[in-house]
């Protein structure tokens, strides 16, 4: 591996220091959540927007509160300049890592800190965009961020309502965001497509493949499509003591059956994955037979067409097993994203320059969602993965990265932006 050296590092110190900064602003005490538009969130948001300044950046902050900063092109280039834009989300989900999302941030905001140092301007506007929702932790609303940017937003979701009962829309009008939620500010903060060369993103592996391969980065080659469910149990309450087992209406021994078969299900095809994440008995009583269970349902695959079938399966199978044991169930699909493929002149772009590093320029598919999933409805995009520390486990507060990962993936990440060419 060639390690030049660059005249604009080190940044990998800085990335890790603000990540851990960063960190600092969360919902919970001991640990890292920062949910969309809460205190913590909005903190974080101010906190992105004043680097993005002091890297030199001019910063807007749009209607679904993602924060935007600006790296003017070179003048010279003229008004028909058009933007190259990176970014990555910076909610997390509950007690998370401090890299997932925020890597792909903190690092071009750093590089674009040390190009401005440098007096070394670019032939393309570059925007960083910190994204203010991916996760969907909050509003049940993954990608709400990246949807509004690339013209997809759905208004339906206003109506969304987090576990307090307060809407989407409730919660947009009093943040203080442009346009306090209006559908047509939503709708006026997407991205011209174009006015866009590409989108690309930086983010941690958060799997062990880079690991076990013993390779700080990677270009990544499509993104899972994913489909997130949530299913309702419907039994009925009885007495624990006096009920014979053969006369029981109870939803979470239905629903333990249900998360059995997702597993059984997801494990027959490689590629497929099945997560019941939340599981939940409304008001149970330790004395009373469950009239309700409450979980969801998270289906992944490589290939849209091995995901649909198994969803086909899986909602067959739940409602067979409801049918069997005399209960309801409702299942309502609450985000299904399409796979999504990279483009390979922008892989081959990353690809070139590892190469010319003496790096290997090795190919794989992501099989987390990412924000470029939503940017790749309206332009092409490319992902470099970052080596994963700790096994490669990641959505856990375990989640780590190296210093020498960041710094390396920064220079690469100026090799890109110095070379970059647009799609001829
Ligand atoms: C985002 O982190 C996802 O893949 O769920
Ligand atoms: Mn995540
Ligand atoms: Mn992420």
């Amino acid at each position: 591996m060639t390690r030049s050296a660059s005249p604009l590092l080190p940044l990998g110190q800085t990335i890790l220091d603000q990540a851990a900064a960063l960190a600092r602003f969360s919902d919970m005490e001991g640990g890292l959540t920062c949910a969309y538009l809460t205190p913590a969130h909005r903190a974080a948001q101010a906190q992105l927007a004043a680097w993005m300044e002091a890297a030199g950046m001019q910063v807007r902050i749009d209607a679904i509160g993602n924060v935007i900063g600006r790296y003017a092109a070179d003048p010279a280039v003229g008004d028909g300049a058009r933007v190259l834009m990176t970014g990555s989300h910076f909610d997390t989900v509950r007690n998370g890592g401090r890299y997932d999302g925020r890597l792909g941030i903190l690092l071009p905001v750093a590089v674009v800190g040390a190009l401005n140092a440098a007096g070394i301007r670019l032939p393309y506007h570059f925007e960083v965009v910190g994204f203010a929702e991916e996760e969907g932790l909050r509003f049940k609303t993954s990608f709400l961020a990246s949807s509004v940017l690339a013209g997809r937003f759905d208004p339906a979701l206003l109506d969304r309502a987090d576990a307090d009962g307060v809407t989407l829309r409730e919660a947009l009008a009093a943040s203080g965001l442009p346009g306090a939620g209006g559908v047509d500010a939503l709708r006026a903060a997407a991205v011209d497509p174009a006015s866009l060369h590409g989108f690309v993103e930086v983010h941690i592996e958060q799997g062990p493949v880079l690991l076990h391969h013993g390779l700080p980065l990677g270009v990544v080659t499509q993104i899972a499509g994913s489909s997130r469910f949530q299913v309702r149990v419907e039994g009925l309450a009885s007495h624990a003591g006096t009920t014979p087992m053969t006369l029981r209406k109870d939803a979470a021994a239905a629903a333990a059956e249900m998360v059995l078969l997702v597993e059984q299900r997801c494990g027959q095809v490689p590629t497929l994955v099945g997560t019941v994440g939340q599981l939940q008995v409304p008001n149970g009583s330790s004395n009373v037979i469950p009239a309700e269970c409450v979980f969801s349902m998270d289906i992944r695959a490589g290939e849209d067409s091995i995901r649909e079938a198994a969803i086909a399966d899986i909602v067959a199978g739940i409602q067979a097993i409801a049918e069997r044991r005399g209960l309801g169930a409702a299942i309502e699909r609450v985000t299904p994203v399409n796979n999504a493929p990279c483009a390979r002149w922008l892989m081959d772009q990353f690809g070139a320059v590892l190469k010319k590093r003496g790096l290997d320029a090795f190919e794989l598919p992501s099989g987390a969602g990412h924000d470029a999933m939503m940017m790749q409805r309206m332009t092409d995009v490319a992902m470099l993965f970052v080596r994963c520390g700790n096994g490669g486990i990641s959505h856990n507060p375990l989640e780590t990265i190296t210093t020498d990962d960041a710094q390396l993936a920064a220079e690469v990440f100026v090799d890109f932006l110095r070379h970059f060419q647009p799609r001829a």
